[in-house]
């Protein structure tokens, strides 16, 4: 599915959702303010609205942006406790791994065009890497500062901890986005190869938290929202259909989500 326009939400409309996300998670207005500082450079940027669009679902009905966006808020709210203040936690780097943790490059489910030929190279295990990699394409400014650039980088390829990451091992990985992984900065490509390498190594994949209590704090968010919060509004919206949505997890079809008929017959071909 090639990157296409955004012509179904207006801009006004995307901010009140991001608006409706901060009042879910209780910010008052100066944490509104700030949080918004914080996003407004990738959040504006094209390549991330249109992961605002309903057709850019990530978890059965909820957008791909919304997801993110509420990973983001509920880092955001962590990195607030007073444990994490006393230990310097840089806030804003944690909301900003958020923010670029599943930027990855095509819809994932019910999509012939997001499928691999190794079951090792699959979305799940895969999409760490393709989301840092369009991170450094499309926002390098993040990766200027060295340090910053490898709490970024790591966070972002451990963040699905505890499921393994694939490990950049020298097998094809089959990346959606290979062209803007050949074409980013050897320093930065060789810190997504170590991190993708760090931890227990079981066959081609990795397996280990971030080395950074950033990346850690996000990592958490992101099962809280994606596990919790995202399953409580998807029941209370769809029922008990909700759960027709997890084994998308496995075979990238979701009957919940249109295609599913087309996508059923490719994978019939395919086998
Ligand atoms: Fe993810
Ligand atoms: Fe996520």
């Amino acid at each position: 599915m090639a990157e296409r326009e955004c012509t179904f939400m207006s801009e006004q409309e995307k901010i009140k959702e991001i608006n409706n996300i901060l009042k879910k998670y209780k910010f008052n207005n100066k944490d509104g303010v700030d949080f918004w500082h914080i996003i407004n450079p990738i959040f504006f940027n094209e390549n991330f609205q249109r992961r605002m669009e309903k057709d850019f679902p990530h978890h059965d009905d909820v957008s791909l942006g919304h997801h993110i966006v509420s990973d983001a808020a509920v880092t955001y709210k962590i990195c607030q406790k007073k444990k994490y203040m006393a230990a310097n936690i840089d806030k804003n780097t944690a909301v900003i791994i958020a923010m670029m943790h599943d930027l990855y490059t095509l819809p994932w489910q019910n999509n012939p065009e997001n499928f691999q030929e190794y079951s090792f190279n699959g979305h799940g295990y895969r999409h760490p890497i393709e989301a840092i990699v369009n991170s450094i394409d499309w926002f390098p400014e993040y990766f200027e500062d060295k340090a910053k650039a490898e709490k970024i980088i790591d966070g972002v390829i451990h963040h699905m901890f505890p499921f393994p990451v694939r490990a950049i091992d020298g097998f094809d990985l089959e990346l959606k986005n290979t062209e803007a992984y050949d074409k980013i900065p050897e320093d930065l490509k060789q810190m997504i190869i170590e991190s993708s390498n760090r931890g227990l190594k079981i066959k081609h994949f990795s397996l280990c938290p971030s080395k950074f209590k950033e990346g850690r704090i996000m990592s958490f968010s992101d099962k809280k929202v994606a596990i919790i919060d995202d399953t409580i509004e998807s029941l209370r919206k769809n029922g008990f259909k909700t759960f027709r949505g997890i084994t998308a997890l496995k075979t990238g079809a979701n009957k919940n989500l249109d295609g599913y008929e087309e996508i059923q017959e490719f994978r019939k071909h395919r086998k």
